[in-house]
């Protein structure tokens, strides 16, 4: 246990002091000062403003989302994006409004210089802004139209966090010209992320991060395939998907990226957290701190406090003592495929718990399980020791055995 019980939650992103980990992520649960107050009160560290473009959006729609709670995937294309006097209004109510809350506009600018993403930045610092976020991460603008084949001559969001060439001068101009942290959102999509991190880390920003969200196309009926999913839209479209289907890929995203980016980078995960453990996971694979959108736009921010508290009391158990104890725990423990240490064993099947209900038998890669006579036995020498079985079978009537120099072990 951590006797002295003290825990603190508190990082250190630039000259700005997050009070926990947790930023409401970029999107339309922060489209207002209302919202942002609703967040500050419920323990939030900051919120990354819904992005706005200057000069005016050449995308925004009125929002079409939709939850497909099973698959735990929230999927859309339509969404609608702040202007800059929007956005601008947003970050100065919310300044006015709340305390110890990092208000963090996010922002692009479509213009044709990138000294135009500097003097887009200082109106936001001007507004009382405690960071700038930089858009580089959004696949639904340009990314889409290209990946959708209609030609676009701009160059925004994901495209240009891919296009490592121009990306820095987009950076340098906002790091020249305000004196609060720069951060810089990447997409995964193009795969540049590691690289694009550093080429902003390089270029002056305090921090960077990912969104984990991918392009992606929605369960479809197959009897009317040209039916969007969306409600009230007409087209099937290429998506942007988030939430908790997205964990596995999105920690993969940030390990990636801190360990391209190394011990000193500042780094914020994004991607289906929801809870203790896929926020645990986050920072274990390299975050300081995370983006959290999809969740609370379908749960609100009322379940933080609740998740803080549970927070203290894993870190108090575990003996971490602050965030940085768990960053990286993961991350410097992910082996190579050349570096596995593979046990010899079999699968055992307890015959008092087994229905021969029949679903192993069917296991199409395994050749040592049969079924003769009422009864469900493993060959341990035809057994591969792969443990499909153990994770097929209703019952857990299967379990593994080592096979080690000195015996049996299990
Ligand atoms: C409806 C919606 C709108 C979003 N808008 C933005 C945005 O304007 N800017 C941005 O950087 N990220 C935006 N995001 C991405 C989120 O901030 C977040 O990084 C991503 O969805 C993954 O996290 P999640 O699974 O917690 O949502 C949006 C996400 C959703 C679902
Ligand atoms: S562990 Fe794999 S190979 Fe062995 S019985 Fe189970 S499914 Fe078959
Ligand atoms: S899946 Fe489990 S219960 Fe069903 S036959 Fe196999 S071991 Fe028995």
């Amino acid at each position: 246990m951590n006797s002295g019980g003290s825990v603190d939650l508190q990082v250190r992103l630039g000259t700005l002091t997050l009070r926990n980990p947790f930023l409401v992520g970029s999107g339309p649960t922060v489209k207002n000062a209302d919202q942002v107050r609703m967040a500050a009160d419920n323990g939030w560290a900051g919120a990354s403003i819904k992005l706005a473009i200057d000069p005016q959006p050449y995308l925004s729609f009125p929002p079409r989302y939709r939850w497909l709670k099973k698959e735990k995937i929230h999927i859309f294309t339509a969404e609608k994006r702040l202007t800059a006097d929007e956005a601008l209004a947003v970050v100065g109510e919310a300044r006015a409004a709340v305390d110890d809350f990092a208000i963090i506009p996010t922002i692009t600018y479509d213009g044709q210089d990138y000294e135009g993403w500097g003097r887009l930045a200082r109106r936001f610092e001007e507004a009382g802004a405690h960071a700038v976020e930089l858009n580089m991460c959004c696949p639904n603008m340009s990314f889409n139209l290209s990946s959708t084949g209609t030609s676009t001559e701009k160059s925004t969001g994901a495209s240009l966090g891919n296009d490592l060439a121009n990306l820095p001068r987009a950076v340098r101009s906002v790091v020249d010209a305000v004196s609060v942290p720069v951060i810089v959102k990447f997409s995964p999509e193009g795969n540049q992320l590691a690289a694009a991190g550093r080429v902003a880390l390089d270029a002056g920003a305090a921090a960077v991060g990912h969104a984990g969200n991918r392009l992606g196309i929605p369960d479809i009926d197959i009897t009317r395939p040209l039916d969007p999913v969306y409600r009230l839209q007409d087209q099937v479209t290429l998506g942007c998907i988030s939430g908790p289907w997205l964990r596995p890929l999105a920690l993969r995203d940030t390990y990636q990226m801190r360990h391209y980016l190394g011990p000193d980078a500042f780094i914020i995960g994004s991607g289906g957290i929801s809870d203790l453990q896929s926020s645990v996971q986050q920072i274990m694979v390299g975050s300081d701190a995370v983006w959290i959108c999809t969740e609370t736009m379908i749960r609100g921010f009322d379940w933080l406090p609740r998740l803080l508290d549970k927070l203290v009391d894993y870190m108090r158990s575990m003996q971490f003592c602050t965030i940085g104890d768990m960053r990286d725990l993961l991350h410097q423990n992910i082996a190579s495929a050349q570096e596995l240490t593979i046990h010899d064993g079999y699968a055992a099947v307890d015959p008092d718990t087994c229905t021969n209900c029949g679903l192993c038998w069917k296991i199409g890669h395994c050749d040592a399980i049969r079924h003769d006579e009422g009864t469900t036995v493993i060959d341990p020498e035809l057994c591969l020791a792969c443990s499909t079985c153990v994770d097929v079978c209703p019952r857990s009537a299967i379990r593994m055995v080592e096979r080690s120099a000195a015996g049996v072990k299990e």
